[in-house]
Formats: structure tokens, C-alpha cells, sequence
């Protein structure tokens, strides 16, 4: 693994993909959105008229979605299948709701990871998702457990809703929330979990940019810990 790797995982709602963004863009590193990538399979599954519950169909279907994705260096990660972009598309309701079929299954979890292994391998990253410290970058030189309570957590996810024109009730939102972190704990594999050595970070009262300040200044005395070490050790301190 070559750069520094930032790794961000917690429950869907607690501010990741933003926070993580704004992290990677004031550190210089590129963002990686995992659940990007859960979502464009899912896509993919569903427009090849897959039956979501067929473990085989859906693994067969993964191993030739064609995704591709852009880890970027300012702004939303872009992912493709195939020549077509489909960085909105994969952020509907109904791909929110079809995911765990998909992200369950052990085929797609060992694709998803070789993938997000091949993109740690090109550089350095902040990434997130939910086994990104725990499974993926088991080394990454800061991990981060991010989360916030169900209540904020909807409220949030209401108001993105909303502001992409999709009108969405509270309660739905969070009977939906509830039921996602039930499934993304429950996994077998790559479920959710908190890694034994990652900062956990309450974002429910904290602005994205508050958390993100709090993440790279982490970030930053890692950073300098390393140096330091590596300079003692080759005696250059
Ligand atoms: O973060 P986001 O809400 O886009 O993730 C969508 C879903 O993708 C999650 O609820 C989870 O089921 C799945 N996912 C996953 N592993 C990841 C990232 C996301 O299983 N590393």
C-alpha cells in the first residue's frame, strides 16, 4: 500500500461522504465513496432485471457491471457503467432500498474490495463506507468512526432528499435509517463495525466543516508521529 490512507466508516447519515470530501480536498488526497460503488452494481443488477434475492444472479451480474469509478480530487466522486455516467442515478430511494441485496452478497464484497485495494494502491486516499478500517485498509494511517444519532441522521438525509426534488416524509426517512443499520450491522461480511484502533467522532452536533477540521488536524499529527518515528529510526532526528 503506498500514501497515507484515511479510512471513514459509520452508519448512513452521519455525515461521511460530505465530511470525507472536504477532508480529502484539504489534505490533497483523492475521495473514494464506497457505497458509490454498492449502488452503481445495484443499478446495474436492477436495469438487468436481476432477482435481487438470487445470490448467484446477483454475483454473476457484479462480475460484469462494467464500473468504473473516478476517485477525485475535489467534488463527488464520479462512477460510470460502462461509457454512461451514473453518478446521479444511483441516488434514488429505490436503489437505496435494494443495496443490502446486493452488498450481502460475498462475491460482490471480495470485488468491491480488490477494486478499492487497486485505488489505495495508486496513491493516497480518504475513503469511507462502512469496512473501510476493519476489512479494506486494515493499515490505514488514521481510521475514523464516524456516527450521529437516528434523529439528526434522517433529518439530514430528508433535507438531501429534499434538495435533489425527492419529497420524503421524516418518519419514512427514519424507519428507513433504522432499518439500514440494522442490516449494515447485521452483515457477515463487512458489516458495520467500529475498528478496535479508530477515533470515534459524534457528529450530531458538529457542521461538516467542524468535523472535517477535527479529522485532518488528527490527520496531521499522525502524520507528524510517523515522520518523527521514521527519523529516529534512521537516526536522522
Ligand atoms: O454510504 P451509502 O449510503 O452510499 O452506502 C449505501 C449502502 O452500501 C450502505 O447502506 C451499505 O449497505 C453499502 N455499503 C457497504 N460497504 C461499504 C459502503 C457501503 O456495504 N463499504
Amino acid at each position: 500500500m503506498s500514501g497515507q490512507i484515511i479510512a471513514i466508516d459509520g452508519p448512513s447519515g452521519a455525515g461521511k461522504s460530505t465530511i470525507t470530501r472536504l477532508v480529502a480536498e484539504r489534505l490533497g488526497l483523492r475521495f473514494l465513496d464506497t457505497g458509490a460503488m454498492y449502488r452503481a452494481v445495484t443499478l446495474h443488477c436492477m436495469r438487468a432485471g436481476v432477482k435481487l434475492d438470487d445470490v448467484r444472479a446477483v454475483a454473476s451480474a457484479a462480475a460484469t457491471a462494467a464500473l468504473r469509478c473516478e476517485p477525485s480530487l475535489k467534488g463527488p466522486m464520479r462512477v460510470f457503467l460502462g461509457a454512461e455516467e451514473v453518478t446521479e442515478k444511483i441516488r434514488t430511494v429505490e436503489v437505496t432500498r435494494n443495496i443490502h441485496y446486493v452488498a450481502d452478497v460475498r462475491e460482490v464484497r471480495e470485488l468491491m474490495v480488490k477494486m478499492q485495494r487497486e485505488i489505495g494502491e495508486q496513491g493516497a486516499l480518504a475513503t469511507e463506507g462502512r469496512d473501510q478500517g476493519t476489512v479494506v485498509f486494515p493499515n490505514a494511517s488514521l481510521k475514523v468512526y464516524m456516527f450521529a444519532s437516528a434523529e439528526v441522521r434522517a433529518k439530514r438525509r430528508q433535507a438531501e432528499l429534499n434538495g435533489r426534488g425527492q419529497q420524503v416524509l421524516l418518519d419514512e426517512v427514519l424507519r428507513e435509517i433504522n432499518q439500514r443499520d440494522m442490516l449494515d450491522k447485521s452483515r457477515e461480511i463487512g458489516g458495520l463495525r467500529k475498528a478496535a484502533d479508530a477515533v470515534e467522532l459524534d457528529t450530531s452536533e458538529m457542521s461538516p466543516e467542524q468535523a472535517a477540521e477535527t479529522i485532518v488536524k488528527l490527520a496531521k499529527s499522525r502524520l507528524a508521529m510517523r515522520t518523527r518515528r521514521i527519523e529516529k529510526e534512521n537516526g536522522t532526528a
